[in-house]
């Protein structure tokens, strides 16, 4: 949500700042601005629409400095504008600042500030810090910072450049992630990962109301109360060209093609050479494993559905209860959890607003907590009592793909684990079936070399207005995120629909050439999936049937299929995710749409 990059050091920090904010574009794209100390004056240039407009603005009116912050915005007050953008400065830009969240108290702030002359020029909150810090500013930034950060109430990052200490950069933030970095004669500061990469790999994450000040030799940490305090360093071991398109049109494509890699990746970490898992990896012992009487899992979006997939998981292997809620419903829910229960949060950011207030309730009702997460050092991961990390390395479309499958790869391990411990699985099982489980990047690697069939199902269908992800038991879990793919990068209607429910309702809305996927992986379930088939083929839909190797009996009731390579029926769905990831890829490349950076969305979502 919003991308923040500021640099100080002995370069032009333009291209830098430039650099990092197209490296972060996919946390917000609605306009862009930066601010540079040009030797005598705060200098900003703000352009409402993608980075590209911020680039041309540049070439026709450039400016340059050793220090300077930038933005990229994913609007919340105040529509996209070239005044709305960001950096924000005071009316005596004795500062500019840039920031990311929502500060809940703007308009009391504000109140005050206008009744003591101050004027406000854009609808923004952000303005509102930019001329409160002025207000009180006494020539002392940190100060100032300590003065008024507390009066602040909501989420923020802010990054600020102070034209008293021009070769100076201020960060604090506030339930929103800001990370820093020093490298050679240079500091650098970002919202996320990418955009830090190039210049060090041992980054500081810097943590509520903390203070980081950058400069050219060094950083320094404060406390909200002004106290030095020393940081843990995190190494982050992510390749720079993983964070890069390299020569895939999109970032997505890319990341579809990465999952079988991201597939071992996180298998390894949790599994021996010899098909036995890494048990100390995973969270309980034995007795505790046993003692557990329900698992409650929170998350978000794909993370969500990520979460009604291991629930089928671990219900059926561990033979545990599971209780999955969305995190924005359980934060101001009746939350029936008691002292000792087993909460599990999944994040790929780790920074999602409404996971980490469920997670700190979670904490507060005195749960035993872990997450499943893909950012060392992020929020959640500081946080949680256990993190389980998944390692898909840097995910830059907005669209979450191998997020999502290493995330079910991990549910998927943890079921085991859990049915070990609590003796539903002996050992030969777990072994036969990590065996399996092993063969499974194979068969996506398949479905990758054949996506050209459904490049062509794309071309032929891209024109569709309704699709419907039809599914019974681990399909209907799968349906879910294949329908939020394909609605969140194509703009095509879409619904996931438990196949044996449609009946009681959903099924007016088939319609002739609506089309309907039906996900029938599971062999127990395939004759009752064929019935919820022929119902919506006489009503008109072209139906596409997704089968976990050959099943004649889908032929009479389905106009196409596609077949993943035979496997157990309880891993199929973390290779049938890959036709789905590619059928919404392909459609949304049809449309002609934006498909790394959807329309209204952001990928990290730090706000409520
Ligand atoms: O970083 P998180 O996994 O916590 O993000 C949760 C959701 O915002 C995210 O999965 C979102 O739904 C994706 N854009 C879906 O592709």
């Amino acid at each position: 949500m919003c991308g923040i990059v500021g640099y100080t050091g002995d370069k032009n920090c333009i291209p830098i700042l430039m650099n990092g904010l197209t490296s972060l574009a996919y946390r917000g794209y609605d306009s862009a601005g930066v601010a540079v100390w040009e030797g005598s004056d705060l200098t900003l240039r703000k352009a409402k629409g993608k980075i590209e407009n911020l680039k041309n603005l540049l070439e026709t009116s450039p400016i340059s400095g050793l220090s300077g912050i930038g933005h990229t915005r994913w609007a919340t007050h105040g529509e996209p504008s070239d005044v709305n953008a960001h950096p924000h400065t005071d009316s005596h830009k004795t500062l500019a600042i840039v920031h990311n969240g929502i500060i809940e108290n703007y308009l009391h702030i504000k109140s005050m500030l206008v009744k003591n002359g101050c004027v406000f020029v854009s609808e923004t909150d952000t303005e509102v810090v930019a001329q409160l810090l002025g207000y009180y500013y006494d020539g002392d930034p940190l100060e100032t910072l300590k003065k008024t950060v507390p009066m602040l109430e909501g989420s923020f990052a802010l990054a600020i450049l102070f034209a008293d200490e021009p070769e100076t950069i201020y960060c604090t933030c506030k339930d929103s992630p800001m990370v820093v970095g020093h490298g050679k004669n240079e500091s650098i500061i970002a919202s996320d990962i990418p955009a830090i990469l190039e210049y060090t790999r041992d980054v500081y994450f810097v943590q509520d109301r903390q203070i980081a000040v950058l400069k050219k030799n060094g950083l320094a940490f404060y406390d909200e109360f002004g106290a030095t305090i020393e940081k843990p360093v995190t190494h982050i071991d992510w390749d720079v060209e993983a964070a890069k398109k390299g020569n895939y049109e999109h970032f997505m494509m890319k990341e579809i093609c990465e999952e079988p890699d991201a597939f071992r990746k996180t298998f390894d970490q949790y599994v021996n050479k010899d098909f036995t898992l890494k048990s100390e990896r995973f969270p309980w012992d034995k007795a505790r494993a046993k003692s557990l009487k329900r698992l409650t899992i929170v998350s978000c979006g794909t993370a969500f559905h990520a979460g009604m997939l291991g629930k089928k998981f671990i219900e059926h292997m561990a033979k545990l209860r599971v209780d999955v809620d969305i995190a924005s419903e359980y934060r101001y829910g009746d939350t029936l959890i008691e002292n000792g229960e087993a909460f599990m949060v999944i994040s790929q950011s780790g920074e999602t607003a409404d996971t980490i207030a469920a997670l700190r309730r979670a904490k507060e009702l005195g749960c035993d907590t872990m997450a499943v997460c893909n950012v060392t050092g992020s929020t959640i991961s500081r946080e949680a009592g256990h993190v389980l990390y998944t390692y898909a390395g840097p995910e830059i479309a907005v669209a979450a793909t191998k997020s999502y499958l290493t995330q079910i790869i991990l549910l998927y391990l943890c079921a085991l684990d859990l049915a070990q411990k609590r003796g539903e699985m002996s050992q030969v099982q777990i072994t036969d079936r990590l065996k399996e489980m092993s063969k499974v990047p194979a068969a996506m690697q398949k479905v990758l070399d054949n996506k050209e069939q459904i490049q062509y199902f794309a071309s032929r269908s891209f024109a569709v207005k309704h699709v419907f992800f039809i599914g019974r038991g681990l399909d209907y879990a799968l349906a879910m995120e294949a329908a939020l793919k394909l609605k969140e990068i194509s703009y095509i209607h879409s619904e996931a629909y438990a196949a044996g429910e449609l009946k009681h309702g959903t099924i007016a809305l088939i319609e002739e050439g609506s089309l309907v996927v039906a996900l029938a992986t599971q062999p127990d379930l395939q004759a009752k999936v064929a019935s919820n088939m022929e119902e919506v083929r006489v009503r008109g839909a072209h139906v596409l049937a997704v089968t976990n190797g050959p099943w004649d009996g889908a032929a009479g009731h389905s106009h196409e299929q596609w077949q993943i390579d035979q496997m157990d029926a309880t891993l199929a769905p973390l290779c049938a995710i890959v036709p789905m990831q590619l059928l919404a890829y392909y459609l949304a490349v049809q449309k002609g749409c934006t498909v790394d950076q959807p329309r209204n969305l952001a990928k990290s979502v730090t706000v409520e």
